[in-house]
């Protein structure tokens, strides 16, 4: 299979096509990027995005947080869903203060020591907060490499330690490059190489797809559009 460059027309696409959410800006701090990926994980943006909002204005950092009752975080957690991820960030502020002086840690393995953060938003973090080279690999990434580079209709159901090279493989050298490849590719995945109605003619990676190459259709859905 021929290794295409991938990295290259994400990038000016997600550049030019991206949507303008506030935890991507540069002005976002740490603390914000950690809050909007547990947030993201079980909740679509629409709805995350007032939330994000309102928990950044009322507990700016970690410190806020911390100082404040559980039961106030899981108050604002409001109808977020699965309202443990609210206990779990307070009880993940309260070590940032204890352990790290107050400043989200940048390193994988210390983020990943923290109550709450598993593996995604370790990675996640590193690469969006602290423009770190590391896969970051969610059902959208991880649908769009089966597709794009194995050919597959689809991906499998779990992130697997394949997937993670198969990623890592994609992203270029350079540190501030690959964390917006990383992010490239999860709009991407996300706007355009959907599950049920891929939106092939919108796709900068077009040329390069092997599943497009294929020209194997996805199995039938009910709301799948050709
Ligand atoms: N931007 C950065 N991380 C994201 C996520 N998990 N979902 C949507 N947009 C994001």
């Amino acid at each position: 299979m021929a290794v295409h460059d991938l990295a290259t027309p994400a990038v000016a696409w997600y550049d030019a096509n991206a949507r303008d959410l506030p935890w991507r800006s540069p002005d976002a701090t740490p603390w914000g990027v950690l809050v909007s990926e547990v947030m993201l994980q079980q909740t679509p943006v629409s709805r995350v995005l007032p939330a994000w909002l309102d928990w950044m204005a009322r507990w700016p950092t970690p410190s806020d947080l911390a100082a404040d009752a559980p039961g106030e975080a899981i108050r604002a957690w409001g109808r977020l869903g699965y309202p443990r991820r609210a206990l779990r960030l307070h009880e993940c502020a309260v070590a940032i203060v204890a352990s790290h002086g107050g400043e989200v840690p940048a390193d994988v393995d210390e983020l990943l020591r923290l109550p709450g953060i598993g593996a995604y938003t370790a990675r996640a973090v590193a690469a969006f907060a602290y423009r770190q080279r590391h896969p970051v690999v969610d059902t959208n990434v991880r649908r769009l490499v089966a597709r794009a580079v194995a050919g597959l209709p689809d991906a499998g159901p779990t992130t697997t330690a394949r997937d993670l090279v198969a990623v890592a493989d994609l992203l270029p050298t350079e540190p501030e490059l690959a964390a917006r490849t990383s992010v490239a590719f999860m709009e991407l995945g996300a706007l355009v190489c959907t599950a049920r109605s891929p939106r092939c003619t919108d796709c900068p990676l077009v040329a390069v797809c092997e599943f497009r190459r294929s020209g194997a259709a996805l199995p039938a859905g009910p709301t799948r559009r050709p």
